[in-house]
């Protein structure tokens, strides 16, 4: 520990013979990840520091000397190791775990080597829902023209994107195609020429993609293609509503009234059972 304080405060005070870019790492929630340290060739290393930087700066592994210590307080305390190759690897990464790693390289003849990493961690895009709503003039208008809103949603996945698509490969014109919520929401005004037409929703990220099709003219269909049978589903729901409302409103009317005139015979009993106790007094 002490040789590490020399060595910090040599490094902090001798800047880095070369800077280089900062790395680009992407992780997945609960895998490892790799982290390399780019020894340049013939850089012969003797000591190393790992360091994660955002938010709070933290000591994550050092190699001093042919030994390495990865069991600092920091977030990674058990889940780190650095392997041979100074290759610092995070097992079982969180989402939290997205910041900017140093690593310190010094080698034999006390030059020294700086790698700046940055890890972004995702989460996998996983099962999408497909829904599809019809719109109310859809379903009581005619069937030539149908509007349906498509949802899209994942399940799972971090930083998603949502895009669509029609399986008969032409572009969504935007004079009847709307995008809401970042995607997420489709609206669509379906012609009888996109009854066969499928969508496609994908969802991706850095690490992951998932997609999912849909025929929305099926749902279309259902409402409005067989008319004649919603038309009879909706004069049997006139009637039998109203019926039994009736229905009902006379069972509670009679259940009240019954109750009423049990609860007065009860009161009428309970009358005659105290007058004869009542009477010898
Ligand atoms: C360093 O070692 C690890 C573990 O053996 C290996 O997975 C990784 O590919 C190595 N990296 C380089 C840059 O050699
Ligand atoms: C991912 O989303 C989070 C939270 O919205 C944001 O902080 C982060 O910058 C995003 N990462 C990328 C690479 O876009
Ligand atoms: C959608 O717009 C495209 C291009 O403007 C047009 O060719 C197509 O007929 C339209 N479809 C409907 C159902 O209005």
């Amino acid at each position: 520990m002490v040789a590490w304080l020399v060595l910090a405060l040599f490094l902090h005070k001798a800047p880095p013979a070369t800077a280089r870019a900062t790395v680009k790492v992407t992780g997945v929630v609960g895998r490892a990840v790799l982290l390399g340290a780019d020894i340049p060739l013939g850089f012969q290393v003797r000591d190393a520091i790992w360091r994660y930087l955002a938010p709070a700066e933290e000591l994550v592994a050092t190699y001093f000397r042919g030994s390495a210590e990865t069991l600092y307080q920091s977030r990674f305390y058990g889940r780190s190791r650095l392997h041979s190759n100074l290759t610092l690897e995070i097992s079982q990464v969180e989402l939290g775990d997205s910041g900017t790693f140093s690593a310190l390289l010094v080698n034999t003849r006390g030059q020294t080597e700086t790698r700046m990493l940055h890890l972004a961690v995702y989460e996998v895009v996983s099962q999408l829902t497909l829904q599809v709503f019809t719109s109310e003039s859809s379903r009581s208008g005619s069937a030539r023209v149908c509007e349906v809103f498509l949802t899209c949603v994942a399940a799972s996945g971090t930083n998603v994107t949502y895009s669509w698509g029609r399986t008969d490969g032409k572009v969504l014109s935007m004079d009847n195609h709307s995008l809401f919520e970042a995607g997420l929401v489709l609206w669509a005004k379906l012609g009888p020429s996109d009854r066969q037409v499928s969508y496609t929703c994908t969802a991706a990220n850095a690490v992951s993609w998932e997609s999912a099709t849909i025929a929305p003219w099926e749902h279309c269909q259902r409402e409005t293609g067989a008319e004649d049978a919603v038309y009879d589903y909706r004069n049997i729901l006139l009637i039998a509503l109203p019926l039994s409302v009736l229905v009902l409103a006379v069972v509670v009317f009679g259940l009240l009234l019954s109750r009423k005139r049990s609860g007065k015979q009860r009161t009428k009993l309970l009358l005659d059972a105290s007058e004869p106790a009542a009477a010898p007094v």
